[in-house]
Parts: C-alpha cells; sequence; structure tokens
C-alpha cells in the first residue's frame, strides 16, 4: 500500500490541465468521495496496527498535496480567464443597460456652466431655513401673502397668526441663498444657487409642491441695470441659441427695485405664434431686478456704496421648453420610459 500510494503522489505531481473539464475529471479522479484517495482510506481500515502511522502520514500527505495541486491548478485557470476576458477585444460588450441623466440635471448643469464662463460661482443654501432668510430679510412685509400657511410649508410656527423670523420653514425660493451669500462674503460677489423649493401647491400638469431653482446675484460698485439686461441676453442666447431675444416686462419683488420678469422669443415659432407662446411670439422664463437697498442693509451692505442685480429661474420651466414636456409629473415619477429619452442629451 506504501508502494501504491508513493506512485500516487508522484502521479499528482506531474498532472497538468488546461481547461476547467480536465480540472473536474481530476478532480474526481482523486478528491471525490468515489476517487482514489477516499479508496485508500477505506483500505487503510485493514492495515496491519504496526503498519499504521506509517501509511496513515503518508495517505495524509497524498491527500494535502492533491488538494494543493487542485487549488493552485484552479486558480492558474481563472487567472487565465481574466486575462482572456481582456484579451478579445473584439468580444461584444455586455448587455448592461446604461442610466441617463435626469432632464433637471442637464438643464441645471448647461446652466451653471453658462454663468461660470462669465465668472460666476455657485453657492449652496440649506433646504430647511427660517424665516428670517426667506422673508424678513428680503424685504417681505410682515402680513405678506407668501408668508400664509397656504402658501409655505411650516416646519414650527410659532404662532399661527403672526410670523416671526424665527419660524422654520421649506424655502420657497432660492433667493434665501442671496441673504446667506451676503452675510458671509464681501462684495464683489457674483454667485449662482442651484437648488430645490417647496410650495403649498396642490399637484397638477402645471404646478408642483417641489421644484429646482437658480438664483443670480451681482454686487459691486457701479452695477446697474444696463449690466443686468447684457448679462441675461448673454445668458439666453447660449442657453436658446444665438438669435434669441429678450424683452423685459415690469413686475413686482419685495427683493428687488426695479423688478422685471424675462420673456425669450419662442424658438419653437421664431417669434410667429404658436400654441406652445399661446401665440404671443414670447416665453416667460424668470424674474430679476436691482437688489432693493433695504436687502443690502439688512446683510450689512452699504447701500450707498454697492448695488446689484439678481434674478432667479426655474428649471423645470426652462427643460419643458427645451425638452417640449408638457407635464411637471412626469419630473418626480421616474418613468424609465420618460427617462430614457434623455440618454443622448448629455
Ligand atoms: N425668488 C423669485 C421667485 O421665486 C425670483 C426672483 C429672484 C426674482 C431674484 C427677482 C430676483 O419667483
Amino acid at each position: 500500500m506504501l508502494d501504491k500510494i508513493s506512485s500516487l503522489i508522484n502521479e499528482v505531481k506531474e498532472i497538468n490541465v488546461n481547461t476547467h473539464e480536465e480540472l473536474e475529471i481530476f478532480r474526481i479522479k482523486y478528491l471525490s468521495k468515489k476517487g482514489l484517495i477516499s479508496e485508500l482510506f477505506d483500505e487503510f481500515r485493514n492495515v496491519p496496527v504496526a503498519l499504521k502511522k506509517e501509511v496513515g502520514q503518508k495517505l495524509n500527505l497524498l491527500k494535502e498535496n492533491t488538494s494543493d495541486k487542485y487549488n493552485s491548478l484552479k486558480e492558474k485557470l481563472t487567472e487565465n480567464d481574466d486575462n482572456n476576458e481582456y484579451a478579445d477585444l473584439s468580444r461584444p460588450s455586455f448587455p448592461y443597460p446604461s442610466g441617463s441623466r435626469h432632464p433637471i440635471s442637464i438643464v441645471r448643469n448647461e446652466i451653471i456652466d453658462i454663468f461660470k464662463r462669465i465668472g460666476f460661482v455657485v453657492s449652496e443654501g440649506p433646504e430647511i431655513e427660517n424665516d428670517d432668510h426667506v422673508f424678513t430679510k428680503l424685504n417681505f412685509a410682515p402680513e405678506h401673502p407668501a408668508r400664509d400657511m397656504q402658501d409655505t410649508f411650516y416646519i414650527s410656527k410659532l404662532s399661527p397668526e403672526d410670523s416671526s423670523p424665527e419660524d422654520i420653514l421649506l424655502r420657497t425660493h432660492t433667493s434665501s441663498v442671496q441673504v446667506r451669500v451676503m452675510q458671509n462674503q464681501k462684495p464683489p460677489i457674483r454667485t449662482i444657487s442651484p437648488g430645490r423649493v417647496f410650495r403649498n401647491e396642490a399637484i397638477s400638469a402645471r404646478a408642483h409642491c417641489i421644484f429646482h431653482q437658480v438664483e443670480g446675484l451681482y454686487i459691486d460698485t457701479n452695477v446697474s441695470f444696463a449690466d443686468l439686461k447684457q448679462t441675461l441676453l448673454f445668458f439666453a442666447r447660449e442657453m436658446f441659441g444665438q438669435q434669441t431675444e429678450i424683452r423685459l416686462r415690469p413686475s413686482y419683488f419685495p427683493f428687488t427695485e426695479p423688478s422685471a420678469e424675462m420673456d425669450v422669443s419662442c424658438r419653437i415659432c421664431g417669434g410667429k405664434g404658436c400654441n406652445v407662446c399661446k401665440y404671443t411670439g414670447w416665453l416667460e422664463i424668470l424674474g430679476c431686478g436691482m437688489v432693493h437697498p433695504n436687502v443690502l442693509e439688512a446683510s450689512n451692505i452699504d447701500s450707498k456704496k454697492y448695488t446689484g442685480f439678481a434674478f432667479g429661474m426655474g428649471i423645470e420651466r426652462l427643460a419643458m421648453l427645451k425638452y417640449r414636456i408638457n407635464d411637471l409629473r412626469l419630473y418626480f415619477e421616474n418613468d424609465i420610459r420618460f427617462l430614457d429619452q434623455f440618454k443622448s442629451a448629455l
């Protein structure tokens, strides 16, 4: 029996395999329950006591060597598999479905990219804010309707009737980031602030309780309305094409004076009139104005020395115009059939 074991030890030493099938044959022959080594262990019972120690040791050695051999052969084969995977570059790729960016992200990145080119830096603020940053420091009168529970989601409100600067709420616009930036930086300030905003609105095709805005703020000495106009014209043409025209209509915001709403010429009909622009030839895309002196002073910026402009736009609205999306709810439902369409967009 000792000779048999010795010859098996030598035999195993010489074995080589080239495929997983050959390796499996090797395993079955030597290491399986009905394999040669098992058989020898069965025979071991009949070995005379005097020889048991020597035979036992040799048998264990055979078993160890064989399983070591098996493991090293297996490792070698797997290594080769990996190499092969990279070696055959003509092999078709796995059919992994690739994801796509959300249209809101695509448009947000595009807006950021345009303003970065003219020196604006990105800043962000919290979505959970206090009344002070969202309303009070932006010159909202205490009884302004935006402070109503009907319009704003409150997290904690000191009194249901009155508003207090300490009330905690979900920001209703990204203008709150203007306040934070003015409190923390000295002019010149040139920043854009993208982010999520919340309003207490019933969800429909045209309104949602969550949406996204990008805020812009520029404060320096001698900033004029002409600077605002030129900046927005540059933006509109980069975003919608060089033939785009803009139009500013007087408007009202508590934090800007004078205030305006900006329209761009309808890119779908080229200004001739169609159902997208409701036959006006114009599409409203943002609110803007010169920062109100009260707003500068509330954040300790000298309104005699500095002036500035601000603007705010809704990302959903821009994406709607860009991609002709006609229902706001589509942005939030994450239906793959909707999202898949933006694969080629970036
Ligand atoms: N915050 C305003 C809104 O949500 C937009 C705006 C921003 C207007 C900055 C003027 C200046 O409608």
